[in-house]
């Protein structure tokens, strides 16, 4: 009975979505913190309220904006999603994921995450844009607990490279192409909203973490289950508590996400001009 409930939500999601939306994209972007603008630098082809979507609940987290875009990069039909569902918001796992899980149902082939986060690295400073090469899930859940339906991805799906190896190597060709310095890191995620103590942070790094935040792990997990490919970026706002002994401020959270994410923006349209004739 769940599982019925659950499928006829995400497919009555899709079919609905599929309605409104002239074109069927095969690429999507979920924009976070500070990064919702991206979407706005593309000629715009339809706009939804979250509100408006059938099981998508409301994003309460600041300056995550509520809309799904469907807008038009270099001809290609691409799904913004301005804002995430955190877990940190007191929704349940299968809230924070079903826009995922809805992406896949409507055909998406492609996943673009990209969050804000902290460094744990001198050498990632506020504004750095880091490839995420891998994660840590330190979140002490996992959507994909409960019952498994078949019919969305099997029920131990391999975390070996989730971000895409091919994907990877080709940002890598653009940014050097654009001139646009990139990094490369780990992201460990924490629940949150609750931000790290310099202990944690110590530990995250002891184990291999280049960079703290409160998102993009479920959504990968759940997007590497049902088999779509998956690039992802951060921009780092701030340098974590290992680094100083003042609590960092919103503002300087959002004004860090505003430069990089001009140049992010860039490399991410060239991808999905290249990756649309090399890979789809
Ligand atoms: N920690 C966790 N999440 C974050 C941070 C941080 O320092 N910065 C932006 N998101």
């Amino acid at each position: 009975m769940l599982k019925e409930n659950k499928m006829t939500s995400i497919n009555e999601t899709a079919a609905w979505l599929k309605e409104k939306l002239p074109q069927q994209p095969k690429f999507a972007v979920i924009l976070g913190t500070g990064l919702s603008d991206m979407a706005e630098a593309f000629p715009e082809l339809c706009k939804i309220p979250y509100t408006d979507i059938p099981g998508f609940v409301s994003s309460t987290a600041p300056s995550h904006k509520g809309f799904l875009v469907l807008a038009e990069v270099h001809k290609q039909p691409v799904l913004f999603l301005q804002g995430r569902f955190h877990y940190y918001e007191g929704y349940a796992m299968q809230q924070v994921i079903f826009p995922t899980r809805v992406l896949a149902a409507l055909g998406v082939k492609a996943l673009i995450v990209t969050n804000a986060a902290g460094s744990l690295r001198q050498e990632l400073p506020p504004g750095a844009i880091v490839q995420l090469t891998d994660h840590i899930n330190f979140m002490g859940t996992n959507p994909l607990i409960g019952h498994n339906d078949e019919d969305l991805g099997e029920r131990f799906p391999s975390m070996n490279q989730p971000y895409d190896p091919d994907y990877r190597l080709l940002c890598d060709e653009i940014a050097a192409t654009q001139g646009i310095t990139t990094h490369k890191g780990v992201y460990l995620a924490v629940t949150g909203p609750s931000l790290e103590t310099k202990a944690e942070c110590a530990a995250f790094a002891s184990w291999g973490a280049d960079l703290v935040g409160m998102s993009t792990v479920p959504e990968v997990i759940t997007a590497r289950h049902a088999g779509m490919k998956v690039l992802a970026y951060s921009i780092v706002t701030n340098y974590s508590n290992l680094f100083h002994e003042q609590a960092h401020s919103q503002e300087e959270i959002r004004h860090h996400a505003g430069i990089s994410g001009y140049q992010l923006k860039n490399i991410l349209a060239e991808f999905i001009l290249q990756a649309s004739h090399k890979f789809h």
